[in-house]
């Protein structure tokens, strides 16, 4: 963690993505997708289910072909690039649905976080995530599958960060969360962007929630962007709700 913010004098997005289209297999699931994600912003992309949100993020982490268009993360292309190559790069995903190792403990789930790293800084790393989670340190020995859904996203979130992202990309983080730790969550990956100047890319249907601590905000509708704009802008305007959201 603790990544050193390189000041970028030509005030390039860290992440800069052009006309991105990807596909399973014939299918076409991103059609030609543009968005820019500021150094140590918060941006997230909204959509109903089934909008493109989980293949935004898998073509952009290695996980699914990028078939057109461009992905450039700090001035280099990750389009097509293994996952297991962007991690070191520092492009990290937490997968939608959390996808914790459940016989494993708290503390084994979060050392395998850091396994493209040398185990003293992961050791030292772990204290300093887990005092963003302060539940997870009480849990520390507990067996994954036995935390809540809320817990297991914090988990997750944790078990990112010690992979040392530059660009952390989080797939629905409020998905089966209760309201309370909901807030909690998001309320700390701000506090993380804050103090770690990290930047976050955030996919979520919850609008509300995810406008509420972004600089900036997209919405796409069947693997398009049909509307993008500060968040604030954005949480103000019902249209979008009705139109886009399905709520
Ligand atoms: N493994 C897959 N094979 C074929 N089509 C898929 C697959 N996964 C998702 N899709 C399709 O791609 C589109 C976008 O899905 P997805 O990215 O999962 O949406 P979201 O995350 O916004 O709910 C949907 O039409 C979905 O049916
Ligand atoms: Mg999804």
């Amino acid at each position: 963690m603790a990544n050193a913010v390189e000041p970028d004098p030509h005030g390039e997005p860290l992440l800069r993505v052009d006309n991105l289209s990807a596909a399973y297999g014939k299918i076409r699931a991103l059609h030609g997708v543009s968005i820019e994600v500021p150094q140590a912003a918060i941006v997230c992309v909204l959509g109903a289910n089934g909008a493109g949100k989980t293949t935004l993020l898998r073509a952009l982490s290695g996980l699914l072909p990028v078939t057109g268009g461009t992905a450039i993360f700090s001035g280099q292309s990750i389009a097509n690039v293994p996952a297991e190559q962007l991690v070191p790069r520092g492009v990290v995903h937490v997968p939608q649905g959390r996808m914790v190792f459940a016989q494993l403990s708290v503390k084994e789930n979060l050392v395998l976080g850091g396994y493209t790293r040398p185990a003293a800084e992961v050791r030292h790393d772990i204290d300093r995530v887990l005092g963003y989670f302060p539940r997870l340190k009480e849990r520390i020995t507990s067996r994954a599958g036995t935390l809540s859904g809320g817990e297991q996203q914090m988990l997750a979130i944790a078990r990112g960060l010690l992979a040392k992202p530059r660009l952390l990309m989080l797939d629905e983080p409020s998905m089966g969360v209760a309201p309370i730790l909901k807030d909690a969550i998001f309320s700390t990956l701000r506090d993380i962007r804050d103090q770690e100047r990290l930047t976050l890319l955030i996919v979520e249907q919850d609008a509300d929630i995810a406008l509420d601590i972004s600089d900036q905000g997209y919405v796409i509708e069947t693997g398009r962007v049909v509307m993008h704009g500060p968040a604030a802008e954005l949480a103000g305007n019902e249209d979008i709700r009705r139109a886009y959201l399905g709520g």
